[in-house]
């Protein structure tokens, strides 16, 4: 069980592109998204947020682009919403040689990969992070990523999630499978790099993918990244709480996320884990200011160069359906699609209107919107983390790195005074950082089953550690 009062874990929510969640604010005089192409927009971005401390930057990833919208790129072009994006891989390297603790959790969609490229991609990561990288596990719902690799639609949703299955137990062989700990010597005198009797072959031969053979890559400080999701459809928590360590939920409503939050914790007990092995991250937008007037200043500010409409595209390919067709005052019906199910069962659920996701979407995006001074944001964050039992927040950015400044000039502090925030980070791996039980995945995590090493982390929840060695 967590202990209270809870310190509150943030990660900056980020892409490689210039408009990510909030829509039509790249075109804000101050906003600097457009150079997301520069290493030093990134570098300059992971000092700032090591500097006020956050715990991570997430960065999101999509594989195609928004189309739906229209049945056209047009809007998505002239918006620039997730188009151009860029690989955020390629990100790491210069971000982590420029920092020291920050987490970096990189979205990439196995539906278009290969397990051991994959593997071997992340562990040489998290070799040059020195254990801070964490993986988002994505499956993808564009019909349009599936054109561009030669396909002509998506898998069925629950399909996907199969093949994630079976995706994830490759990789453990891989990370967690093939190399001893002790495997690596790098003794010159007697020229023995590698003991030769502590590196072994792993053999898949499943329904998706078929390998065998030996990893290339010598085990990284935490072997598996940090392994974060976001599915919400009943297949989706299914997949998330087996396998995941930290869930990304969205929402507004603190009820249905206090629900949302009491079903994961209870799925990740029936999967046999402990309760408090997932680490539960809500998505919200902040626009804080000195007092309450300003910052409400500065949202009309934010809002005059916001495109709501831009964030109807992004949700129409979120959802798999053309939300231009309808009036402004007609109820959207519910119409099941291959998309995104947990965001798509909000038309069965309640009626919905253009107008009403038009107001939602006032800064470009759906997420929960805070706006106030320094004081009162931190206190309903403590408000809603404590209601719910979330664990933290995922900082989406506004007016970029304005965003990210603020937060740290005005909440950070708040949330320090009344014990709530860390105010210096602790040295390890970034799942040490975040659990607290060593840098390895916990024993009683799925992985453990394709281990070839002894696992030597404490951990209050461990099984016998003598009986599980390969
Ligand atoms: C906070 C959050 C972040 C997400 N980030 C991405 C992303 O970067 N790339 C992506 O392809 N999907 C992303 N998704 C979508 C999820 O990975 C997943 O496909 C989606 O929630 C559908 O799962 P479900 O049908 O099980 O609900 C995100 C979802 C949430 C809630």
């Amino acid at each position: 069980m967590s202990h209270f009062p809870k310190k509150i874990l943030l990660n900056a929510f980020d892409m490689n592109c210039v408009g990510h969640i909030n829509h039509g604010l790249w075109t804000h005089p101050r906003d600097q998204s457009f150079r997301f192409n520069e290493i030093e927009y990134w570098t300059d971005l992971a000092k700032t947020l090591e500097a006020g401390l956050f715990d991570g930057l997430f960065i999101a990833d999509i594989t195609g682009s928004y189309d739906v919208y229209q049945n056209s790129l047009d809007l998505t072009l002239r918006e620039s919403i997730q188009l151009p994006s860029h690989d955020p891989t390629t990100l790491v390297s210069a971000m982590a040689a420029v920092t020291q603790h920050i987490g970096f959790g990189i979205t990439v969609n196995l539906s278009y990969e290969h397990p051991y490229q994959f593997a071997r991609r992340f562990a040489s990561l998290d070799h040059l992070t020195n254990g801070r990288l964490g993986w988002n596990i994505v499956t993808g719902y564009l019909d349009s990523a599936e054109r561009l690799i030669g396909h002509k639609n998506l898998k069925d949703h629950d399909l996907r999630y199969d093949q994630a299955e079976e995706f994830l137990e490759l990789s453990y062989k891989f990370w967690e499978g093939s190399w001893q700990d002790d495997a690596l010597l790098k003794d010159k005198k007697n020229r023995i790099f590698t003991d030769p009797k502590k590196v072994h072959s792993i053999e898949h031969h499943g329904r998706f993918y078929q390998s065998q053979g030996v990893f290339q890559v010598s085990p990284s400080k935490q072997r598996t990244p940090v392994l974060y999701q976001a599915g919400s459809s009943t297949r989706g928590l299914k997949f998330a709480t087996k396998h995941a360590e930290c869930i990304f939920i969205g929402g507004d409503n603190p009820e249905k996320i206090q629900q949302q939050v009491q079903q994961i914790r209870q799925l990740t007990r029936e999967n046999g884990r402990s309760e408090d092995a997932i680490k539960i991250f809500l998505g919200i937008s902040v626009v804080v200011a000195k007092n309450n007037d300003l910052a409400h200043e500065k949202l009309r500010e934010y809002q005059s160069y916001a495109n709501p409409e831009a964030g109807l595209a992004h949700f129409s390919s979120s959802i798999g359906k053309d939300l231009s067709v309808y009036k402004d005052d007609e109820a959207i019906p519910y119409q099941k699609t291959n998309s995104i199910q947990s965001v798509n069962n909000r038309f069965k659920e309640q009626k919905i209107t253009i107008q009403d996701l038009k107001n939602q979407h006032s800064l470009g995006g759906r997420y929960p919107l805070f706006v106030g001074s320094g004081d009162e944001i931190a206190e309903a964050l403590i408000n809603l983390l404590d209601f719910t039992g979330i664990d933290g927040f995922n900082l989406t950015r506004t007016v970029t790195p304005e965003s990210h400044q603020d937060f740290i000039k005005f909440v950070i502090p708040e949330l320090q005074s009344r014990d709530r925030f860390k105010t210096k980070y602790e040295n390890g791996t970034l799942r040490h950082k975040l659990f607290q039980h060593g840098d390895h995945l916990s024993n009683l995590h799925p992985a453990q089953e394709f281990r070839c090493f002894k696992q030597t982390d404490s951990h209050k929840n461990t099984r016998d550690l003598t009986q599980q060695t390969a």
